[in-house]
């Protein structure tokens, strides 16, 4: 088609750059300083040290025009501000439920939610829990199950939804514990399982589901537009529907949800918890009270309220959703014609290097993911995160066993880097890759109890 935005390859950023920042350059000698400071911890560097920071997609992207124009309407009045109800109308024009409860991040809404529907003898499905979700459910006493379709714990196995939930072994999981289930969580995209996207039809199967189960289903929706970004291109009857109009479908199968406005609310900070249940809704209030601020603030300032709000505008836009799911696949196309092993189809927020299948030699007790991410943050500067045996292998009973799978996760902020930065990466990532075979496994000196991938310091064998 020749008015078709798709009818030149090259992918455009659908924006030009207003304010920047600048990114200090440093050697590898610099870089191994930095890294022995750190415990080969890379959460424990000092940001200027880094060139390309994809730690994670999380508050790291840039905010537009006009929410920083928004900003200025923030009103920081404590109760009943105008940015609370422009926040507000927002996130219900997305999900309309009925109690929305703004908390600091979506870890607090987690926290929240889980204190009142979590505890002892409970347990809590979800496609893929991420780590802070894994954590709160475990936090509360109640155990978090992953019961994801098996396609999805196949790093190379191409599938369109890769995030489904198994309804078959849903259904058979709620029979079992039935009576101790108090919410089904469905994550879009599903970031531990390599951000992959969910299906319309899955999220209904899950539903008629819960619904025979009498279990109320929640999503965690942190990227609930990449999501339907992906129900667009992907799933079939979807083509012709407006982004929103699919994420209101999302949210109408479910009666609640997290979420994190620092990822899909293109914000720096925020997020909330929305329900459809009073009663639920008071439990969680009374202790946003007590922990986060009042009901019409959360942890936040009207400023922060605002840019949601504006936040939540823009990453609808189709123009945006296309250049942010076609950028992250250059990476990973790139990447993938070098041979690199990565999980795929590509998922949207993120391109995630197969350390395990990359660096069979090193066994995932001694962490190849953390091996990968020290190399590539040594060699060019770059900071992965390793989602794998250091982030999910340590269980709450103190013992230790593999992780699921061993990845890097190469994060893409939202809105941040150019093309040439992500050309960059992909030439660190070829060169490291090439020496795979000289990267050696990494031991642990120290951890915490939980959540160790933060604060643990590593050292070489
Ligand atoms: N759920 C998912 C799927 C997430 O990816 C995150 C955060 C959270 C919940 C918690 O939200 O950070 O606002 O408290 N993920 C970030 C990441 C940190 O790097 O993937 P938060």
């Amino acid at each position: 088609m020749l008015g078709s935005v798709d009818r030149w390859r090259t992918i455009i950023e659908p924006f030009r750059i207003h304010s920047v920042e600048p990114i200090r350059l440093t050697t590898v000698e610099q870089r191994d300083a930095a890294l022995e400071t750190a415990g080969y911890n890379l959460f424990n560097l000092h940001a200027d040290d880094v060139l390309i920071d994809l730690l994670t997609d999380s508050g790291t992207g840039a905010m537009s025009r006009d929410q920083w124009a928004a900003i200025q309407h923030g009103d920081e009045s404590y109760a009943g501000s105008p940015s609370w109800f422009a926040f507000l109308e927002s996130v219900q024009a997305l999900f309309p439920f009925k109690h929305v409860i703004p908390t600091h991040q979506g870890r607090a809404a987690e926290k929240i939610l889980f204190s009142v529907v979590g505890g002892p003898g409970r347990v809590v499905p979800n496609n893929t829990h991420f780590d802070t979700t894994r954590a709160n459910v475990e936090a509360s006493g109640a155990t978090a199950v992953d019961l994801v379709i098996p396609e999805g714990r196949d790093p190379g196995y191409i599938h369109p939804f890769k995030g489904n939930m198994d309804v078959a072994a849903l259904d058979r999981f709620l029979d079992e514990h039935a009576g101790n289930v108090p919410i089904v969580f469905v994550t879009v995209t599903n970031n531990s399982g390599g951000g992959q996207p969910v299906s319309l039809e899955n999220l209904r199967a899950v539903r008629a589901v819960c619904d025979r189960h009498s279990v109320p289903l929640f999503l965690d929706a942190c990227r609930f537009a990449e999501n339907a970004w992906f129900i667009k291109l992907r799933e079939p009857g979807q083509a012709d529907r407006s982004i929103p109009d699919i994420v209101r479908e999302m949210a109408s199968l479910a009666d609640g949800m997290t979420m994190s406005a620092k990822k899909d609310g293109l914000a720096n900070i925020g997020g909330w918890l929305a329900v459809n249940d009073d009663a639920l809704a008071e439990q969680c209030r009374n202790l946003l009270i007590l922990t986060e601020g009042f009901v019409t603030y959360g942890g936040l300032a009207g400023r922060d309220l605002e840019a949601i709000a504006q936040g939540l505008r823009e990453v609808v836009d189709e123009d945006y959703l296309r250049y942010r799911v076609r950028s992250t696949a250059y990476l990973g196309e790139a990447l993938d014609a070098a041979g690199v092993p990565l999980v795929k189809p590509f998922g949207g927020h993120a391109i995630y290097l197969d350390a395990r299948a990359l660096l069979p030699h090193i066994p995932p007790l001694e962490y190849p993911g953390q091996a990968l991410a020290i190399a590539l943050y040594r060699e060019g500067g770059i900071r992965g995160c390793e989602i794998g045996t250091v982030m999910f292998g340590m269980h709450p009973d103190g013992s230790e066993a593999p992780g699921p799978m061993d990845l890097v996760r190469l994060a893409i902020p939202r809105r941040t880097y150019t093309q040439s930065h992500i050309d960059y990466v992909i030439e660190v990532v070829r060169y490291v890759a090439g020496r795979a075979a000289s990267l050696r496994g990494v031991r642990i000196v120290s951890q915490p109890p939980a959540l160790r991938h933060f604060t643990a310091r590593f050292a070489s064998r």
